[in-house]
């Protein structure tokens, strides 16, 4: 593996295109750009339940894991906040009332996959979602807020509301020491690029899965 440069900036430069075609998937676009109601918003937002339920879930048995453990932190936990969005965009009832498209079923089992059985493939996952909710999810929750009136930083957007990182930057700085350190070989460190490219594919087809389902309004 290219000895001198640091694994996060590695990790980042492979999942560059995917990221560019991520920002710019055209449910992101008609979403964001005010082409589609809270609906498609909220239809998002269940599917993110999905994939932080498995992620949050097997954190806990990764806490002592050598590899995967200093990544688990709990300021970035995300379920709690995804819940209270769920509960003001669907109302107490929600959880009878949500449904994982496909897409998002695949992508949450892949996780689990990870977590039970190859916890380096665990922070590649970790990566693309915590990095990118911490990075761009920020723009997503001031368009948010502006489409559809939320409250700042109130209900319908905690999940983008990450109450217990002040210092963002910092935060992003310290986690891509945590990625230059992680204990594995370069054999491995390409394996988790691979998965870390896998998890921007699982998320393009949760993205054209919720294209197909929701049309902008004519
Ligand atoms: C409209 C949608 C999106 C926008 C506007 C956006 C924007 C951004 C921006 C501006 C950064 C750079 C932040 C920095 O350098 O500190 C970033 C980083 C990142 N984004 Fe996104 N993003 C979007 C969607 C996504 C998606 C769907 C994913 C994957 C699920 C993702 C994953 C990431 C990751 C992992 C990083 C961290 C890169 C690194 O520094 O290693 N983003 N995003």
């Amino acid at each position: 593996m290219h000895q001198n440069i640091p694994f996060s900036t590695l990790i980042r430069t492979a999942s560059h295109d995917q990221h560019t075609e991520a920002e710019n998937s055209g449910f992101m676009t008609n979403l964001l750009g005010g082409a589609l109601g809270v609906d498609a918003y909220t239809r998002y937002t269940e599917q993110l339940w999905y994939v932080y339920r498995a992620l949050e879930d097997s954190a806990h048995a990764l806490r002592e894991d050598p590899v995967t453990g200093p990544f688990i932190r709990s300021d970035l936990f995300r379920v709690g906040e995804i819940e209270r969005d769920l509960t003001h965009l669907r109302g107490p009832g929600w959880p009878e009332r949500i449904s994982a498209l496909p897409a998002t079923r695949a992508y949450a089992a892949r996780v689990e996959e990870c977590a039970r059985t190859w916890s380096a493939g665990y922070v590649a996952h970790h990566y693309t979602r915590y990095l990118g909710d911490l990075s761009g999810g920020q723009i997503i929750r001031a368009k948010a807020e502006k489409n559809w009136g939320f409250a700042h930083r109130g209900d319908g957007v905690r999940f983008y509301v990450f109450e217990g990182i002040t210092n963002p930057a910092a935060f992003k700085r310290d986690y891509r020491a945590l990625l230059d350190a992680i204990g594995v070989d370069d054999l491995e460190k390409q394996r988790v690029i691979d998965e870390c490219n896998r998890a921007f594919d699982f998320n393009a087809a949760v993205f054209r899965a919720l294209g197909e389902e929701t049309r902008p309004a004519a």
